[in-house]
């Protein structure tokens, strides 16, 4: 059971960060360069109705995995290392971002491009950007901090 929760972890965790730095790193610039407002935003809207389920997948199975995790090899968050507590803290923040995003500008995006208002729709997907940026930043962390983390205490 401990190996399956640790390989659905992994996994759910290379699905999130990975699809996130896909979309912000190499999509975001080659869709901005080449497209016009109402393709891009209507490229980004459904890049998202794609991505998001997957999302949403990973933020159940991460802190079900975790704490069952938690719970089996460090006996509760007690006996756990400080990257543990750290990766708790950063995921935590991680799924609040992605629930706001999920909630506020995607919402506000997928009805801006249902009636064509690219205005809205623009103001909609920069803050869905800079939120994606900063989770990005945040897994990133997460992710440098499991791997050395364990070797650091
Ligand atoms: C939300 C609450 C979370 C909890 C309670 C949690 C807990 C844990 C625990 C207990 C381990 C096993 C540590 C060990 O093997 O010594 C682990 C491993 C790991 N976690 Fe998390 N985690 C959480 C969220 C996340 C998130 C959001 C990510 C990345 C996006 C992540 C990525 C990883 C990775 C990459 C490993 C290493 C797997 C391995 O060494 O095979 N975790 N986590």
């Amino acid at each position: 059971m401990v190996a399956l929760a640790l390989i659905v972890h992994l996994l759910a965790a290379v699905v999130w960060v990975g699809g996130m730095f896909f979309a912000y790193v190499i999509l975001r610039p080659a869709a901005a360069g080449r497209l016009e407002p109402p393709q891009r935003l209507g490229l980004w809207g459904e890049v998202f109705a794609r991505f998001f389920p997957w999302v949403w997948a990973a933020v159940v199975a991460l802190p079900v995995t975790g704490l069952f995790l938690v719970q089996r090899l460090f006996g509760g968050f007690g006996g756990s290392p400080a990257f543990v507590h750290l990766m708790l803290t950063l995921g935590a923040a991680m799924i609040v971002i992605f629930l706001h995003v999920f909630f506020a500008p995607y919402r506000r995006l997928r009805a801006a491009v249902a009636v064509q208002d690219w205005a809205t729709g623009g103001k909609a997907l920069g803050t869905i950007r800079k939120l994606v940026g900063l989770n990005l930043l945040l897994g990133l962390l997460l992710l440098a901090g499991v791997a050395g983390g364990r070797f650091m205490t």
